[in-house]
C-alpha cells in the first residue's frame, strides 16, 4: 500500500484525494490545504487526517508519495522540497506558467532521481488511449493529420482567468500534450489565431476565449487544434487521427445511450457529460493507477516533467505566434 499525502482540496485536490482513499494500492494518509476548513471537510469525507501545512505534511515519514493539486505557482516549491524529502509525486499541470522557471526545475527533478509524474490526465482517457494504442498497432497506417476539438460548457470567473497564465497554457496546455502525443512527433512550426468571441472582458485581461492552432512537425504531419471556453450544449472533446489507411475518432461521452425519436426530432441523445470532472473522471483514476505502479514497480512514468516543458514550449510558441501573425518556429 502506498502512503500519499493530497496537497491542494480544491476542484481537482478533491477529485485526487477521492481517488487516493478508493484505491486497493493507495491508502490517504492526509490532506493538506491552507484553508482549514476545506481540508478538515475533505478529510472528513475520505476518513483521513487533515493539516493546513503542506511543507509539515511532506515531511511526515508515514508518507511515501504527493499529489499536488494547489495553485500552478506552488507546483514547483512543493514538488523540489517533497523529491528532496525522498517522495514520489504526481504533480497537477502546467508545471510552471514561466519556461526559465519549469526548465529549471526539471533539471532539480531529473537530479533527484525520484518518481515524478507529470498530470496530463487526459491521456489515461480509455477512448485517447485506445487511439493511441490504434495508431501504434499500425491500424490507421501513417498519421498524416490530428484534429482537436476542445470546448468549455462555460468560461471561468474573471478572478481565474487573471491568474490562469491565459488559454494556451491553462487550457490548450492539454491539447498540445495530446497533439504531441498522437503525432508521435514534435511539432516544429505553431501557427495561432485567438480572438474573444464569448466575454470582451476576458480581453482586458490580454486573453482569448476562442483559438484555432495549426502546427506541423518535421516529417510535414499537421495538427489543428480548436478551443473555446463556451460551447452552448456542454464540453466538446473530440480527436480525430487520420491517417495512410484510415482515421480514428472518438465519440462524445454521455450519462446513457438512449436515443429519443419524436415528432420534433430523431436520433436525440442525452446532453454531454458536464465538464472536465465528470468527462475525465475514469481518466483521472487511471493516471493514479499508473503513477502508482510506476512506483511501486520503478517503472519509467508515463508522463514525465519533460513532456510538461515540451507542451509549454508550443503554448509559448502560439503566444509568440499570434504577437507576429505569423507561423513561428518551436524553441
Ligand atoms: N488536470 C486537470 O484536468 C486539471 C483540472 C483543474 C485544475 N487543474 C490544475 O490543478 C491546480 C489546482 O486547480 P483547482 O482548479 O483545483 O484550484 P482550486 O482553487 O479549486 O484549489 C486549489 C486549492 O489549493 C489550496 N492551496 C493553496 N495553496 C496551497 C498550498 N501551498 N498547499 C496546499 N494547498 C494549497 C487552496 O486553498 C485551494 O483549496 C492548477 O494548477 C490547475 O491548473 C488541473
Amino acid at each position: 500500500m502506498l502512503k500519499v499525502a493530497v496537497l491542494g482540496a480544491g476542484r481537482i485536490g478533491q477529485i485526487h484525494a477521492a481517488n487516493v482513499a478508493a484505491s486497493a494500492q493507495a491508502e490517504l494518509v492526509v490532506v493538506a490545504d491552507p484553508v482549514e476548513a476545506t481540508a478538515s471537510s475533505t478529510a472528513q469525507k475520505l476518513n483521513c487526517e487533515f493539516s493546513v501545512d503542506p511543507y509539515a505534511v511532506i515531511g511526515r515519514s508515514d508518507v511515501d508519495a504527493v499529489v499536488i493539486g494547489t495553485p500552478t505557482d506552488t507546483h514547483v516549491p512543493l514538488t523540489l522540497v517533497a523529491l528532496k524529502a525522498g517522495k514520489a509525486v504526481l504533480c497537477e499541470k502546467p508545471l510552471d506558467l514561466d519556461q526559465d522557471k519549469a526548465n529549471a526545475a526539471i533539471v532539480e527533478i531529473e537530479k533527484s532521481g525520484r518518481p515524478f509524474m507529470l498530470a496530463f490526465n487526459r491521456r489515461f482517457d480509455p477512448s485517447a488511449s485506445e487511439i493511441k494504442r490504434a495508431i501504434e498497432a499500425g491500424e490507421i497506417g501513417d498519421v498524416r493529420q490530428v484534429i482537436i476539438t476542445s470546448r468549455d460548457p462555460s468560461p471561468p470567473p474573471a478572478d481565474y482567468i487573471r491568474r490562469s497564465g491565459g488559454i494556451f497554457k491553462d487550457m490548450l496546455i492539454h491539447d498540445f500534450d495530446m497533439a504531441r502525443w498522437l503525432l508521435g512527433e514534435e511539432p516544429v512550426e505553431v501557427f495561432a489565431m485567438g480572438n474573444c468571441l464569448v466575454d470582451r472582458d476576458i480581453a482586458q485581461l490580454n486573453d482569448y476565449d476562442t483559438t484555432m492552432v495549426i502546427m506541423r512537425t518535421a516529417s510535414g504531419k499537421q495538427c489543428h487544434i480548436n478551443t473555446c471556453r463556451h460551447a452552448s450544449y456542454g464540453h466538446d472533446q473530440r480527436i480525430e487521427v487520420f491517417g495512410s489507411k484510415g482515421m480514428l475518432q472518438n465519440g462524445h461521452v454521455r450519462p446513457h445511450t438512449v436515443h429519443r425519436f419524436n415528432d420534433s426530432s430523431t436520433d436525440a441523445q442525452a446532453p454531454l457529460l458536464n465538464f472536465f470532472l465528470e468527462r475525465y473522471k475514469q481518466a483521472y483514476e487511471l493516471e493514479l493507477d499508473a503513477f502508482i505502479e510506476a512506483v511501486e514497480t520503478g517503472s519509467k512514468m508515463p508522463v514525465g516533467a519533460d513532456d510538461g516543458r515540451k507542451a509549454l514550449a508550443l503554448a509559448e510558441a502560439a503566444l509568440k505566434s499570434l504577437e507576429k501573425r505569423a507561423g513561428v518556429l518551436v524553441d
